[in-house]
């Protein structure tokens, strides 16, 4: 196993009604509440947020995208700075605290804003940075218990991340019930968004880190249990809170301890969201299994061991490692995904090059767990997606 440090200070409160305990857990007087689109007026979050923090000044920042946008971002951070607000309180999904983490790290930044996600700029001083916390309102992103971020800069089509040690929500409230309202089709995203992180994380190479490999396999396994019944009966508490959690514990930082990563299938699939704005999980099910078959030699003793665990497959190891490949495939599809990119977006032909140009570009001559996604690998990759 590799060495690591364990580092979440996130105060998680988890359960049904919990978010009358942002009366205890808001100690700033004045506070911005950031925002999306609006479904936060609808489904009746807003007025128990509202209710908690009767005695709190709350100036109100709405309008945060789906993959939030750098641009938008630049408004909030005007207001804290000129308001003098000392909190923020991100109520939304993954592109609201995301947008919200941004904002966070922004205010007290003194240069270029846009160099924090073309430079990756890490914030490790707490001191230089707006603490916030969140309300979950959609299980996906583990955005909610991690301290990494992705942003969109409208102007030149690119989505670059941010993070570090000091961007971790001071608490989130996540309360399974909150998922009744999600339309299907983000429910579905949460459950493969929540699938594909652990595959980053676990289907990489033969390692010593025997108890990461078994809660990886755990999430798996649950998720391909309860994910295509929750996605049916979101207001079936038994299977909401069990989804829920899988979606965070996928993404805090505990499955990455001590073992390789790829990331290779979000690098990718963050150009094509940036490029076609195609749903970030959608991305996931078009790369994720043909970077499988492209990268199929280096990973392949690892897929045998996700098949015979995940999917009970049987066989020689060629078989089964190639059929776990199918399996997830089919598993995307029967959660409603297109795997496709043909079947997301219509004019793709020139996504290979385009993305190939891009990561020369930026230097990422090699990604994944052993840097062998190479840029050639990747044109094959996207190819194979058409
Ligand atoms: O904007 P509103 O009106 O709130 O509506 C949202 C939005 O339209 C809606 N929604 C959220 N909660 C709802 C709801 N509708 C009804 N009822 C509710 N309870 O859902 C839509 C999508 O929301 P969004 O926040 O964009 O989705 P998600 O949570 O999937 O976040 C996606 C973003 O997170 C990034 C993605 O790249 C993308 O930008 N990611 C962040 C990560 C992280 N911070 O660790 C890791 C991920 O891999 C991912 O890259
Ligand atoms: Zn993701």
């Amino acid at each position: 196993m590799n060495n690591f440090e364990l580092y979440n200070p996130v105060n998680y409160v988890f359960g049904k009604g919990q978010i009358a305990k942002l009366s205890d857990l808001v100690t700033s007087k004045k506070i911005l509440l950031t925002y999306g689109g609006g479904s936060i007026f609808k489904n009746g979050v807003y007025e128990q947020v509202k209710a908690a923090l009767s005695g709190v000044e709350i100036i109100e920042f709405g309008g945060i995208e789906p993959n939030p946008r750098f641009e938008t971002l630049m408004k909030a951070i005007e207001i804290i700075r000129k308001e003098k607000i000392d909190f923020i309180l991100a109520v939304g999904g993954g592109s609201v605290i995301d947008g919200t983490k941004f904002i966070s790290a922004t205010v007290h930044f003194e240069g270029n804003e846009a160099d924090i996600l073309h430079k990756r700029i890490l914030f490790k001083d707490t001191s230089k940075v707006v603490p916030f916390g969140t309300v979950l309102t959609l299980p996906a992103t583990g955005s909610e218990m991690n301290s990494g971020a992705v942003v969109t800069i409208e102007a030149t089509q690119e989505k670059l991340t941010l993070g570090g040690s000091a961007l971790f929500p001071v608490f989130s409230i996540v309360d399974p019930t909150v998922i009744e309202s999600l339309p299907k089709r983000q429910l579905q995203n949460g459950v493969v968004d929540a699938f594909t992180h652990v595959m980053e994380q676990y289907l990489t190479y033969n390692h010593d880190a025997l108890l990461q490999d078994r809660i990886a396999e755990g999430i798996l396994q649950t998720l391909v249990e309860i994910g295509p019944k929750v996605i049916e009966n979101p207001t079936d508490y038994r299977l909401a809170s069990n989804f829920v959690w899988c979606a965070t514990m996928a993404l805090n930082g505990l499955l990455n301890k001590g073992v390789p990563t790829d990331w290779a299938t979000h690098m990718i699939g963050h150009e094509l969201t940036a490029l076609y704005e195609i749903d970030h999980a959608r991305t996931l099910a078009i790369i994720g299994p043909n970077l499988y078959k492209v990268m199929f030699d280096s990973k392949k003793e690892k897929l045998v061991q996700y098949g015979k665990r995940v999917w009970n497959l049987t066989g020689t190891d060629e078989k089964i490692a190639q059929k776990a490949i199918e399996k997830t495939t089919e598993f995307f599809q029967s959660v409603g995904m297109k795997t496709k990119l043909s079947e997301n977006t219509e004019n793709y032909q020139e996504t290979a090059s385009f993305i190939v140009n891009r990561f020369e570009e930026r230097g990422w001559k090699g990604l994944g767990e052993k840097q062998l996604v190479t840029l050639d690998k990747v044109k094959e990759i996207v190819e194979m997606s058409y």
